[in-house]
């Protein structure tokens, strides 16, 4: 049985397999698969990016990539006045921002999502973490409240997307998972075996 194991990648490079991912993760239509493709190789050249996958036998079953926020990108000035609204505008600075975070529904409950953030975080020396979220209680919300995230704003509209956002932040470093596996939250899973922490 093949284990996972978590890697640093190049987003560039693994941007189709992320997005099939992300699409039988999150529901993706074929035009948005499209226009998410485009997204992902722009911010594959942007400063500071870091991305990891989780692989089994070869094929990337998760991941997850992130930046340093930059006030002048789209994300961070759809935020801010949300932010700045609660008076958290300062999360905006020397933040790592988590962009995605997917990991594919066959492999999902056995501990990767937990390990990809922490991971990619971990790789980060700001002092803090700030992401988004489908403003509803899911396992993303679950998981990122267990890290020490925290909502900073609620109800937040991105332009073209009818669900409303929460905007969480943590500070860094996030706790790190137990290396050994955790128990499978779906015991049909156990075919996964375990994970292998970098
Ligand atoms: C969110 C996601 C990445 C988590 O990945 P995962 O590998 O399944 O998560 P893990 O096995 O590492 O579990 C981590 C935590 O998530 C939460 N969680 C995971 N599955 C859950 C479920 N079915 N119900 C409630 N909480 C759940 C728990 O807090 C869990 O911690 P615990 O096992 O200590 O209780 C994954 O569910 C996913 O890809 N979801 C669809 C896409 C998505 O929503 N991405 C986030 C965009 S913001």
């Amino acid at each position: 049985m093949d284990e996972v194991t978590i890697e640093p990648i190049d987003l560039a490079m693994h941007a189709a397999a992320a997005l099939d991912v992300q699409a039988a993760a999150f529901g993706l239509t074929p035009d948005e698969l499209a226009v998410r493709l485009q997204i992902v190789e722009r911010h594959a050249q942007l400063p500071g990016v870091r991305a990891f996958g989780a692989f089994r036998a070869g094929r990337l079953v998760g991941f997850g990539y992130g930046m340093p926020n930059d006030r002048a990108h789209w994300w961070s000035s759809v935020i801010e006045p949300y932010l700045a609204a609660n008076g958290n505008e300062g999360w905006l600075d020397d933040a790592f921002s988590v962009t995605e975070l997917h990991v594919h529904p066959r492999f999902q409950g056995i501990g990767l999502g937990r390990a990809l953030i922490t991971t990619l975080c971990g790789a980060s020396a700001l002092p803090r973490s700030i992401l988004s979220a489908v403003d509803r209680e899911t396992p993303a919300r679950a998981l990122y409240r267990s890290l020490g995230y925290r909502d900073l704003a609620r109800r937040v509209l991105f332009p073209n997307t009818p669900l409303p956002y929460a905007v969480m932040g943590a500070t860094l470093p996030l706790p790190t998972p137990n290396p050994t596996p955790s128990r499978s939250r779906r015991q049909d899973q156990s075919r996964s075996g375990p994970f292998s922490p970098p």
